[in-house]
């Protein structure tokens, strides 16, 4: 577990299905993430114990201590030892009462220090739609620089969008 004062990400468990089932492919979530198509609860399972199989990526849940609720996710991706970098994904603070308190931030740092103090990576990068100006902006403030855009990348809301890239180095 990683903890600090206000929260803690503990691992994503297979009973946890149904919980980010319902985050993921909830109205407001259709707006950040590329995938969004509604799952039956098997498939949702099977989703989640493939996520649980995979050696390269970390999955947590994020619980905020004073209400002892689990309020969002967050994973480390594609792992890469060799090169020692790993991607940012699945993030999502579900609870939108709990967004712009900054939990987000505190959930980035007790994750660097991990990957930077433990798993002994050097670099981060994620990816983020162009218009989803809040996450950009979260990133930006987490120390996050843009790397550059791939355009009219993902389709979305009947248009393509842009994707921005960006990267954190220690
Ligand atoms: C993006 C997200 C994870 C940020 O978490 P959060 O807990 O709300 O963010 P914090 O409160 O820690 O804010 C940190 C910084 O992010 C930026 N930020 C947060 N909310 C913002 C908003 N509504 N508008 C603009 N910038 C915002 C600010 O720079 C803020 O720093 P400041 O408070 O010192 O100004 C959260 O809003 C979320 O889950 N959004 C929906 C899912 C999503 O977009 N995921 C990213 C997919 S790539």
């Amino acid at each position: 577990m990683l903890n600090d004062e206000m929260i803690q990400l503990r691992p994503l468990e297979l009973e946890d299905s149904e919980l980010i089932r319902n985050w993921r492919f909830s109205e407001d979530a259709y707006n950040y993430f590329y995938e969004w198509q509604p799952q039956s609860k098997a498939n949702n399972q099977a989703w989640v114990q493939s996520m649980l199989n995979k050696k390269d990526e970390i999955n947590f849940i994020i619980r905020q201590k004073k209400s002892n609720q689990d309020i969002g996710m967050i994973s480390l991706l594609h792992i890469d030892y060799r090169n020692r970098h790993c991607e940012l994904g699945r993030v999502l603070i579900a609870d939108e009462k709990s967004r712009a308190l900054g939990i987000g931030k505190r959930v980035i740092t007790l994750l660097f220090e991990y990957a930077f103090h433990h798993l002994n990576l050097r670099k981060i990068y994620c990816e983020v739609l162009e218009d989803n100006v809040r996450a950009y902006n979260f990133y930006k403030k987490c120390g996050f620089e843009k790397d550059g855009l791939f355009k009219n990348h993902i389709f979305k809301n009947g248009e393509y969008k842009n994707v921005v890239h960006m990267s954190y180095e220690k």
